[in-house]
């Protein structure tokens, strides 16, 4: 193997594959946002996207190869020439490329996926890796759904992709069908196995599906695997993947027994988890490891006593060491432009000039209803503030009546562009359904609400809500996200946010089904 540091390479693909999962998309300003924040966060790669699937997968892929120094960015293509060439088009501009090629290789997907013989299938893999050395040095390859592969066969591919240059062989388990001794052997075998394997790094990338991702990681890294390929609150395809910061922590608490380590700088793990739990509006179980709102919570009787006293008793990790003393108040009515802009910088937020101005225009608003600010709160404003919505709608005022024995019923004013106020009323079965049937008359779109959720931003009756939905009409599907401290205005905002979206996709012309897929 190569030379070994010590080191775990930290491989991020929320951008890819996490994104890649439904209800996850986020936008190009957003997914470069996060991968500014992963470059804090000390990742070592990022894989950008997928950049054949689609002209914003590219362009995502070519900014954030533009945009961050650091950490390597790659981009995944199949052993296709037309994929092989338009990764490294994307990824021109990068200080550190590398084309991330993959190939299915187990029976199930030779034969009834692929219909590939597996001579085919070494050709086409050893094929893939030269088209991409030819563009790059740093080149990797993924057997995909390799946990199911045959392993005298998983041999004879990874050692041919290395003959042909690989220089990180990653070892997929794509379904999540692997248990962790099981896979800790399989990665053994290749270590020990597969002759030439000294000069390429043994990767993993494992799926959740049996809840066994961030075991299966861990697992191969004491079998010589030193990348693990993870995501931000373990998002990925369907049950997800491993989670980057559950994997790191465990390194970091048990170098005991792992005696490896990471370049991850874990002091910025929350702040990275908010991001993502923001643009995605996906939302972490309150009882996720690390991140999850009760992850230091000891609600216990005998626990809390256990933890006045001392507390390793019961607290393995220290809270301020993955960044988690936030939530803490940080800013109030009096605190000024400077005061506001410092704590934003602090969070590694950077806006500018304009955006900063409506921003803190929002933040003295919030200060009028809520005694105290703190940072969910300013990444909520901020988060709303840089979401590109085009705004052909707007909400000058709404006025609901509601309650026990009366039909809930709204009046609503909206500013369209270029005409000027509309105002119109409904009944609902609630107050924000009839919300929602005025602004429909109002802007002349049907919708029909596929997903709605709400949550406290942070603890205490004058909590922001921020709503995070997502609406059809016409076979165009589109989200939107508001917080405020009025749950109705939120309700209100969000829903109009992704009417004005589906007005621009409907000019645009491109309904879902036109949309190309990740894969
Ligand atoms: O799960 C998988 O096999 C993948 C590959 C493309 C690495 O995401
Ligand atoms: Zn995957």
């Amino acid at each position: 193997m190569k030379k070994d540091d010590g080191k775990v390479t930290i491989f991020d693909t929320t951008l890819r594959d996490g994104e890649q999962a439904p209800g996850c998309s986020m936008t190009l300003e957003e997914k470069v946002m996060v991968a500014h924040q992963l470059e804090r966060l000390g990742v070592d790669v990022i894989e950008a996207g997928f950049p054949i699937a689609s002209p914003g997968d590219f362009e995502s892929v070519r900014q954030v190869a533009a945009g961050v120094r650091r950490p390597v960015v790659t981009g995944l293509a199949r052993c296709v020439e037309a994929d092989i060439e338009r990764a490294a088009e994307a990824l021109q501009q990068a200080a550190h490329p590398r084309i991330h090629v993959f190939l299915a290789t187990s029976r199930i997907h030779r034969e009834h996926k692929l219909h590939m013989s597996r001579s085919d299938i070494v050709a086409r893999a050893v094929r893939g890796v030269e088209a991409a050395r030819a563009c790059v040095r740093d080149v990797e390859f993924s057997p995909e759904d390799a946990a199911r592969t045959e392993p005298d066969f998983l041999k004879e591919v990874v050692e041919a992709v290395i003959d042909a240059g690989a220089t990180t062989v990653n070892i997929p388990d794509t379904v999540g069908y692997a248990v962790p001794s099981q896979f800790a052997e399989l990665i053994a075998m290749l270590r020990d196995e597969v002759p030439n394997i000294g000069r390429a790094v043994i990767s993993v990338h494992c799926h959740d599906d049996l809840g066994m991702a961030t075991a299966n990681s861990l697992a191969a890294v004491r079998c010589g695997a030193r990348q693990i390929e993870c995501t931000v609150n373990g998002l990925g395809e369907r049950a997800g993947n491993c989670s980057l910061e559950e994997a790191v922590m465990a390194i970091r608490t048990r170098r005991d027994y792992f005696e490896l380590d990471t370049n991850i700088n874990t002091r910025e793990i929350m702040a990275t988890s908010r991001l993502v739990t923001g643009v995605t509006g996906v939302q972490v179980p309150p009882n996720k490891a690390v991140v999850g709102r009760n992850a230091f919570a000891h609600e216990a009787g005998i626990h809390q006593d256990g933890i006045l006293k001392k507390k390793s008793t019961y607290e393995i990790m220290r809270p301020e060491d993955i960044g988690r003393e936030s939530g803490e108040l940080v800013l109030g009515k009096h605190s000024g432009r400077h005061g506001f802009r410092a704590r934003l910088e602090e969070l590694g937020i950077e806006l500018s000039e304009e955006h900063l101005q409506h921003a803190f225009e929002k933040f003295i608003e919030l200060t009028d209803k809520k005694k105290e600010v703190y940072d969910e709160d300013l990444e909520a404003i901020v988060r709303e503030e840089m979401e590109e919505v085009p705004r052909v709608f707007s909400l000058e005022s709404f006025h609901v009546t509601s309650g026990i024995g009366v039909i809930p019923t709204a009046t609503v004013a909206v500013e369209v562009s270029k005409e000027g106020l509309r105002t119109d009323a409904a009944i609902g079965d609630g107050p924000i359904d009839a919300v929602y049937r005025a602004i429909d008359r109002i802007t002349g779109f049907r919708c029909e609400l596929r997903d709605f959720g709400i949550r406290a931003i942070t603890r205490g009756k004058d909590a922001m809500g921020e709503v995070s939905l997502e609406v059809t009409s016409n076979g165009y599907t589109e989200r939107g996200r508001a917080a405020r401290t009025d749950i109705i205005e939120a309700s209100a905002v969000a829903y109009i946010a992704a009417v004005n979206r589906l007005h621009k996709r409907m000019q645009a012309g491109k309904s879902d089904a036109e949309r190309p897929h990740g894969m």
